[in-house]
């Protein structure tokens, strides 16, 4: 849908196609703003997210959920699966306590007249510790601006959950060179809302949007380029400290054969798992990938 194979791109730093689902770097840089560049180097646990999206019924998450407990997961890392909130309650009596939960959205203040939607404090009532947030389908599909999502997270942490907050670029972006230009503008409106304290609950996920879903994921060297500039801003606008141990996700086409390569960067400190994580198998191989990150 895309046509990378007919379009010459023109981005950051010179790409090539080196197949037909991965953008390359001519010469992968290592990216300034590193957290080997940042002091206090050392963060918490790899931290992989499961996001089922609008997919699935009760047979196949019940086979899910079979396949996922039936599944050793390393103790590295951090695991957070996100069921279609009507299975939320379901999920949660039946998925092993090796994984915790988190819901796709919720309202961006208290409950009341807003039909449809789903206020964080019910998240924390029903036991639901963690909730995604800015997801790119909800800011194209659903019209979720910057200033929306930062409040949203505000709103959200305020009331006790965990944040994975979904930044990335589309495809037209990144031709445009604009790549951390929108990361870093879409990170901003969250640091406008939120103090340096909150960041210990939020996990930063980078989606670029031309690689969710697509099968087209991006190369090791090209997200880790990105983690670091999303890790360069996040120690100029919040600190040294919070850039230093905050998590960044990768998400996009993130499956068992690539996960590997990418948990290996630098960076990269989790992953935000769409199509992938609906195969229990896959995503026990995705999770156990946090052995490869040190
Ligand atoms: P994908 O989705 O792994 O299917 O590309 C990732 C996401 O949207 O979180």
């Amino acid at each position: 849908m895309f046509f990378f194979l007919h379009t010459t791109l023109t981005l950051t730093s010179p790409y090539y196609l080196s197949n037909k689902n991965q953008l390359s770097p001519v010469s992968a840089k290592a990216g300034a703003g590193s957290r080997s560049v940042v002091a206090m180097a050392g963060t918490g646990k790899f931290v992989v997210g499961g996001n089922w999206k609008c997919n699935g019924n009760s047979k196949s998450i019940a086979k899910l959920v079979k396949d996922l407990n039936a599944g050793e997961i390393t103790a590295d890392v951090e695991v957070i699966c996100a069921p279609p909130m009507v299975y939320l309650p379901k999920v949660q009596s039946t998925l092993d306590r090796k994984y915790q939960l988190a819901a796709q959205n919720c309202w961006v203040g208290a409950g009341g007249a807003f039909t449809g939607e789903i206020a964080a404090e019910m998240l924390v009532d029903a036991n639901i510790p963690w909730v995604i947030l800015g997801h790119s389908e909800r800011r194209a599909l659903c019209g979720e601006t910057d200033e929306f999502v930062g409040k949203k997270t505000k709103y959200a942490l305020d009331a006790g959950l965990s944040v994975m907050a979904c930044i990335g670029e589309t495809l037209d972006e990144r031709e445009a060179g604009q790549t951390l230009a929108v990361c870093t503008r879409q990170l901003q409106a969250i640091c406008n809302e939120i103090t340096e304290t909150d960041w210990a609950k939020v996990v930063i996920a980078y989606e670029p949007v031309w690689a969710i879903g697509t099968g087209k994921v991006a190369s090791p060297e090209q997200a880790q380029d990105v983690h670091a500039g999303i890790r360069a801003f996040v120690s100029k606008a919040v600190s040294q400290r919070v850039a230093s141990a905050v998590r960044i996700q990768y998400g996009g086409s993130v499956n068992a054969g690539n996960c590997e390569a990418l948990a290996k960067q630098e960076d990269i400190d989790g992953f935000l798992v769409g199509g992938a994580s609906l195969v229990g198998s896959d995503f026990v191989t995705i999770c156990n990938a946090a052995r490869f990150n040190n």
